[in-house]
């Protein structure tokens, strides 16, 4: 049996047999029996390794939504010694008892009395403990970015695929009642076809450095060697410790940082997971306090739909920032920087150019939620309780959370792309048949550029319509309708949205037209064979 099985056996066999163990002494240390004191037969015990900054906010979240999901943290993990004794004061206050203490996640792993991991280390250890917890059999909520080197991003994915195990991935934006709204209003079509994502979140400060922390942490404390996991050795230094973000080795700085958050929303409300190309620019202008990281940060990114995303961060000047969905039929701005709840949609018509007033003649309006009237703020904290909560009703029922560990491998493929086209100074291509970032486009493996065939769509979008049969073309026209488009738009919509995802142009036209119209209703297409050439006639 693999570990990933004896983990659900053991969660069946809890709520099977609490009734056999309740009184059982020799369990007394294990989390079936802190199932049993608290009267809970199927209490699920979680285990949190690295409770720094935002370790101690999710031991705050957790404890919020404990009692309404049955969880417990039950044990707690950490390298420095100041942490993990902070962690355990905090964990009994919440839990009204001491939660098990331990150094190294390996020996987290190997108790089978924990259920699942909470991981909030830095950057560069999400991948690799991820990987390890996917292997002992143990679901896991783990920080973003969910990787920053690829081939261990892609083996803690295939890991946690393997084995079935149900991991959110912590951009807990996906779960907060705003961006769900907008994203629902996105999939209607109301924007029309979106060419441009703008993306601009500021801050004015050193952001990272200087951390209090930074002056606490010892070596002796600590065990440094394992906080490196896969990294070269290098001696001891507490600004990397504490202040990993400004280091090239542990961590990106901005893409891992903030534009995890930003590319995951834009993925997710666009449909569309990996980009097909990046280039990046930036530098240290701003701070010069031996950060190796940028502090103002642009990157273009360019999707196989067909629309460009420009994400730029600058830490030397707080202008406002905003998201902005730029569509044909609408604009969505997001007002405000990462996770602000204010959403406006703003009709597109007319120009500037003809109207310097057009301003005022498109309509508008706020992205609320029902029954609300207020405006939502412009900015929002890290501690909304959703994400987690989904997490915990995921692990129950075994359904995938909201931020799946493949949308986390595709934020994380996003930011590797532009953090290597910042570093490389070159253009870098995403290579879907082989999973990897490349600077040369392979020719045959490259990914299928739905833009480089927009006459192939279309012609395909007119053919279907005109082989579809009248049930489905009914359903066609209705759902045209209620996106606003012509029939051959909506057509051409979904060719577009159904091609991108194969990466590859369809071999056989007809074949792919079916499958994407199946959900329509089926296409009964006949593609007429092709006329015979005529023996040429040589006499
Ligand atoms: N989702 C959000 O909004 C959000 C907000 C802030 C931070 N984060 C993420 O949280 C992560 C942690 O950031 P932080 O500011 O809390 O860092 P931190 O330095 O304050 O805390 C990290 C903790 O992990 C411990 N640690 C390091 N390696 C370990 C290992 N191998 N095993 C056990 N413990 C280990 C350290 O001793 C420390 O206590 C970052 O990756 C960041 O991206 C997410």
């Amino acid at each position: 049996m693999s570990n990933a099985e004896s983990a659900i056996n053991r969660r069946t066999f809890l709520s099977k047999t609490a009734a056999v163990v309740a009184g059982g002494s020799a369990l007394a240390k294990t989390a079936l029996s802190y199932g049993k004191i608290l009267g809970a037969n199927d209490r699920i015990s979680l285990c949190h390794v690295g409770i720094g900054g935002r370790g101690t906010e999710l031991d705050m979240i957790v404890s919020k939504v404990a009692p309404s999901h049955n969880v417990e943290m039950t044990a707690v993990c950490d390298l420095w010694s100041l942490n993990r004794d902070k962690a355990v004061a905090t964990n009994t206050k919440y839990y009204n008892r001491a939660p098990r203490a331990f150094k190294n996640i390996d020996e987290v792993l190997e108790d089978k009395d924990i259920d699942a991991v909470i991981l909030s280390t830095p950057d560069h250890s999400h991948s690799p403990l991820l990987k390890m917890t996917a292997d002992a059999g143990k679901d896991a909520y783990v920080e973003k970015p969910m990787g920053n080197v690829m081939s261990e991003a892609k083996s803690a994915r295939d890991a946690v695929l393997k084995n079935k195990l149900i991991v959110q991935v912590g951009t807990q934006h996906r779960s907060e009642p705003y961006p769900r709204a907008a994203h629902d209003l996105v999939q209607t079509g109301v924007l029309g076809d979106v060419s441009k994502v703008e993306i601009v979140w500021n801050y004015h400060g050193p952001r990272w450095r200087g951390r209090e922390v930074t002056k606490l942490i010892r070596e002796q404390d600590t065990d440094w060697r394992r906080f490196l996991l896969n990294k070269p050795y290098r001696p001891f230094d507490p600004q990397v410790y504490c202040e990993f973000r400004l280091y090239k080795e542990f961590s990106s700085g901005i893409p891992d940082q903030w534009m995890s958050h930003a590319i995951d929303l834009v993925h997710w409300f666009m449909n569309d997971n990996f980009p097909r190309s990046a280039v990046s620019h930036g530098g240290v202008f701003a701070w010069h306090d031996g950060r190796e990281n940028a502090d103002t940060f642009q990157t273009l990114l360019e999707y196989p739909k067909g629309f460009l995303v420009s994400y730029s961060t600058s830490f030397g000047n707080d202008s406002p920032g905003s998201t902005r969905y730029m569509g044909k039929k609408a604009t969505l701005t997001n007002i405000g920087d990462e996770g602000s709840p204010r959403y406006q949609l703003v009709e597109e018509k007319g120009t500037y150019e003809e109207n310097p007033d057009i301003e005022k003649e498109r309509a508008s309006r706020y992205v609320l939620l029902p029954g609300e009237t207020k405006l939502p703020p412009v900015s929002i904290d890290d501690l909304s309780l959703g994400h987690m909560s989904n997490w915990f009703e995921c692990l129950r029922s075994r359904q995938q959370p909201h931020c799946t560990v493949e949308a986390g491998f595709a934020h994380s493929v996003a930011c590797m792309m532009a953090t290597e086209a910042y570093w490389s100074g070159k253009k870098q291509y995403w290579d879907a048949a082989s999973e990897s970032i490349v600077t040369r486009r392979h020719k045959r493996n490259s990914s299928f550029a739905i833009n480089d065939c927009s006459d192939i769509i279309d012609c395909m979008a007119s053919i279907t319509i005109r082989q579809l049969p009248e049930a489905t073309k009914r359903k066609l026209k209705i759902r045209a309708a209620e996106h606003g488009r012509s029939m051959e738009q909506e057509a051409r919509e979904i060719l577009k949205n159904e091609l991108s995802k194969t990466g590859d142009p369809p071999k056989d036209l007809g074949k792919a037209i079916r499958e994407i119209f199946a959900p329509l209703g089926g296409v009964k297409l006949q593609i007429p064979p092709r006329e015979p050439i005529p023996e040429p006639n040589i006499k």
